[in-house]
């Protein structure tokens, strides 16, 4: 899920090497940067001018484990509903947190299920996850639905839009075709989104956002010798290179630029949907972001078939399928000359 940076974006991160977010009093200037970042994610994800806030942090993982801590803190419970479909940093950070998952089973459409969030959620709950773009399919779950689900039961909702955070906004929808997944739904209570994945900054890139930033100090500890009173991070030193980055990765492109691009890759995954229904290879489900996954009896050996012609292609278990992820740095002669060894490498190993 990670391509070429913009080397640009690298470039211009370059001279920020030793500046410590972590330290806000010492790099003033990459605390206003980092404010910048925030107020164009803010405003990219519907988040309130008033009261909304974020911080950059090192990728979906911390995102993830923070907004679980911070759940944790504020609710005082220990039970967090999860679709299946959830990104293994979820499990990850449940563990680190000692909480409780409550897993709810996707439907065919490899979204989670409505009625099974509902039932899953008690009054020991401290947070409902979903899934702005799941890792294995690309799907996303019906956000607006378990919005008033989180409403109505006074529960927070964190969306884990790692991956969608940079397609969905920038992508033409048919008509009555839409994937709400941010905080236009008024339930949604914080946001994961990495600029490192489609946003087109360099390693490591993700963020943060709350509806309410005053809430992050659920997990604000002293911080005694540093510039600043309180620290409210997992990470104490804070790489100001990524900010930087971020900065410069979203201003090269612009909101243009990303349409561009995702209407790009959008283009070319539904050639390789198309072309694998023509090798007998039927899609999971029809893509919905740049991800199509292919059954097939055997994908780990395509898998490795694959990999001895140069294409990382990985394999997902349930369903048997190949999966493609179509990154910015796929051009159009690059996937064709892909499927013309996917369709010789079916041929050897028939589904
Ligand atoms: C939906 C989702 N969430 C979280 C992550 C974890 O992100 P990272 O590897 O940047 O920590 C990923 C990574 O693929 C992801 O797809």
């Amino acid at each position: 899920m990670c391509t070429q940076p913009l080397q640009a974006a690298e470039r211009m991160s370059a001279p920020f090497l030793t500046a410590n977010t972590g330290n806000p009093g010492l790099c003033p200037g990459t605390v206003r940067l980092e404010e910048e970042v925030v107020g164009w994610l803010r405003e990219l994800y519907h988040a309130p001018l008033h009261g909304a806030g974020g911080m950059v942090v090192s990728g979906g993982t911390e995102a993830n484990i923070t907004a679980l801590w911070l759940a944790r803190n504020i609710s005082g419970q220990k039970e967090v509903v999860v679709p299946r479909s959830a990104h293994f940093s979820v499990a990850k950070a449940l563990d680190l947190l000692s909480l409780k998952p409550r897993w709810v089973e996707t439907g065919p459409d490899g979204r989670v299920n409505v009625e099974g969030v509902r039932k899953a959620v008690t009054s020991r709950t401290a947070l409902i996850v979903a899934v702005g773009g799941s890792t294995e399919l690309g799907v996303v779950d019906p956000i607006d639905e378990i919005s008033e689900i989180a409403l109505h039961r006074g529960t927070r909702l964190h969306v884990d839009a790692a991956f969608g955070g940079f397609v969905l906004p920038f992508m033409e929808v048919a008509k009555g075709r839409t994937y709400p997944f941010d905080f236009a739904a008024p339930g949604v209570t914080s946001l994961s989104v990495d600029p490192h994945k489609m946003g087109g900054a360099p390693i490591p890139a993700g963020a943060l956002l709350l509806r309410n930033w005053e809430e992050i100090r659920a997990i604000s500890v002293e911080s005694p010798y540093l510039s600043a009173p309180t620290l409210s991070s997992l990470y104490g030193t804070r790489p100001s290179r990524n900010v930087a980055a971020i900065f410069s990765a979203m201003s090269l492109q612009g909101r243009r630029g990303y349409q561009r691009t995702v209407q790009r890759v959008l283009e070319l995954t539904r050639t390789i949907a198309e072309s694998g229904r023509e090798m007998g290879l039927e899609p999971v489900i029809e893509p919905v972001l740049n991800i199509v996954a292919l059954r097939h009896r055997d994908p780990v050996a395509i898998q490795n078939q694959m990999l001895r012609r140069g294409w990382d292609v990985s394999a997902i278990r349930e369903p048997r399928a190949i999966r493609f992820v179509v990154m910015p740095h796929a051009s159009a002669p690059m996937v064709r000359k892909m499927l013309k060894d996917l369709a010789w490498v079916v041929r050897e190993i028939p589904n």
